[in-house]
């Protein structure tokens, strides 16, 4: 089933003073190359909403996105990358404090993790912190296109135990299948609610 988005609009590009836009908003985090933009394009049924490379570190500010009338999406920058230089790490984490701090309609953020590497310091870290702000997360594994399904089921169970993730998680995604496209909307339509 696809999921009817919308009319799509980009908000804006901010790496801080974050506009109050009145909505329910899901964000998208995870490692520098995981595929935030590529899943966020993949759910919106967009081929360039969000700006896809092959260079990580790409997205350097919260780029938030209105999708339909009643959800605000914000793809963030994604963290981890070993070229990038420890003063610009440093920066990515106090902008993802503050904004983790500042957004009073966040509801959910959806976690992205690579599917075919070991559980990440990183991702631990992140879901520790929303778990003490009480903020809800939803553990996402992509590209598992790229993985043999037994494979795929041994890393999807690493990660779920690494993590101590509850039933139905991580789901199980691409963004060039499509697959788990449904699952990720139904959490975040409950969300939204
Ligand atoms: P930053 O903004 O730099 O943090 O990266 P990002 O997490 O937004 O990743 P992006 O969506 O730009 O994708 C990075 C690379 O991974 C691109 O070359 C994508 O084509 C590729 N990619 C993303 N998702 C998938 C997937 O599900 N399967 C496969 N095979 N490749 C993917
Ligand atoms: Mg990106």
């Amino acid at each position: 089933m696809r999921r009817q988005v919308g009319a799509l609009s980009f908000v804006g590009s901010y790496p801080k003073n974050w506009p109050d836009l009145g909505m329910p908003e899901i964000a998208f985090a995870g490692r520098s190359n995981v595929g935030k933009s590529s899943a966020l394009n993949t759910l919106l049924n967009s081929k360039k909403a969000a700006r896809v490379s092959g260079t990580p570190g790409r997205t350097q500010s919260v780029n938030l996105f209105k999708v339909g009338s009643g959800c605000v999406f914000a793809d963030l920058p994604g963290y981890g990358f070993a070229k990038v230089p420890a003063a610009v790490q440093d920066n990515w984490k106090a902008m993802i404090e503050s904004y983790l701090s500042e957004r009073d309609d966040l509801k959910l953020v959806v976690v992205l993790v690579d599917a075919r590497r070991a559980p990440q310091e990183m991702d631990g870290m992140l879901l520790y912190a929303l778990t003490e702000s009480s903020i809800p997360s939803l553990v996402v594994a992509t590209k598992v296109d790229k993985l043999k399904k037994q494979q795929r089921q041994k890393n999807l169970r690493a990660i779920a135990k690494e993590f101590a993730l509850g039933p139905g998680q991580p789901v199980a995604f691409s963004s060039m299948s499509g697959v788990g496209r449904d699952q990720v909307w139904d959490h975040i339509e409950a969300a939204c609610r």
